[in-house]
């Protein structure tokens, strides 16, 4: 296991599994964690023994935002002249998976980090939030716009206007998260997802997330022709023959990454 200082970092077989260990600060987002947890997702990329990554955080808090006591003091030219949070873009840039395993609190940056990872899994006490404007800010880390995306105008505003927070089972239904599982099991499901994602086809994996992420990008007719032609060129790669003769010879396949 490698140690940062403010994340634990674990490879499960093909998973690398990250644990934000800031419990002082209920896995509060500060300036380090970003570079910390970018630095491992960059090795994560680029290692081709590991297939799927899993962010979580402790059972009390997954992250409950942004490191308010950094930004206290931080004024318009400070946030304005640095592009404050602009680092974050870089982790939505990885290309393989990232499921969030979410337990407790993921408020603010924490729900907004949530929501940048592929998919979330949630623990049945998870809770998701946009406070920020109880502390007279906004979302700065996407959430305004993912939020939006993943539950709808209705939802999305009344959260970001109230700062309410929304359980488990009302962001399964809203389809903020994938799946609830019992708290007790989330690690556990999480890893054994990530495992399946990390046992397919590489590439196959790849295109996959790249397309569905094309759905928040391009309009419909876009996305199914950008769908199309990652479909298409699938059929360029040794894998594709494997997976097909696999399954007309009922063996699991065996993948090469090309
Ligand atoms: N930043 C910095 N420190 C934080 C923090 C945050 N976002 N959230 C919690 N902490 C700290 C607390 O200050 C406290 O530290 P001290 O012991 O030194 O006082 C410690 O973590 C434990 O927190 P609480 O005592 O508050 O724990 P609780 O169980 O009573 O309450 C909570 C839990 C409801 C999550 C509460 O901590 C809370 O409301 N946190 C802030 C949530 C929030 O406003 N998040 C949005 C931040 S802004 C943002 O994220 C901007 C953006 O869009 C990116």
């Amino acid at each position: 296991m490698t140690s940062y200082e403010t994340l634990l970092v674990e490879n499960r077989g093909p998973v690398t599994l990250v644990t934000l260990n800031r419990p002082q600060a209920l896995n509060a987002l500060n300036s380090q964690v970003l570079s910390e947890l970018l630095e491992v997702t960059r090795a994560f990329d680029v290692d081709a023994s590991q297939g799927c990554m899993v962010v979580t955080g402790s059972g009390k808090a997954f992250a409950a935002g942004a490191d308010i006591k950094e930004m206290q003091a931080q004024g318009f030219a400070d946030m304005y002249g640095h592009d404050f949070f602009a680092g974050w873009d870089q982790f939505t840039r990885t290309r393989k998976p990232i499921i969030a395993a979410v337990a407790g609190y993921a408020l603010g940056g924490g729900c907004e980090l949530a929501m940048m990872c592929d998919f979330i899994l949630a623990a049945d006490t998870a809770r998701f939030g946009q406070p920020e404007v109880k502390l007279a800010v906004s979302p700065g880390m996407g959430g305004s716009q993912r939020l939006t995306r993943a539950v709808g105008k209705a939802k999305a505003m009344e959260m970001c206007l109230t700062g309410r927070m929304m359980d488990a089972a009302e962001a399964e239904r809203a389809g903020l998260v994938s799946r609830v599982v019992p708290a007790a099991e989330l690690i556990e499901e999480a890893v054994k997802t990530a495992t399946a994602i990390a046992g397919m086809a590489p590439l196959a994996v790849l295109a996959n997330k790249e397309m569905v992420n094309a759905a928040f990008e391009t309009g419909l007719q876009q996305g199914v022709q950008f769908e199309r032609r990652l479909f298409h060129g699938l059929f360029g790669t040794e894998d594709q023959k494997e997976g097909m003769a696999a399954f007309v010879e009922k063996r699991p396949g065996q993948w090469k990454g090309k």
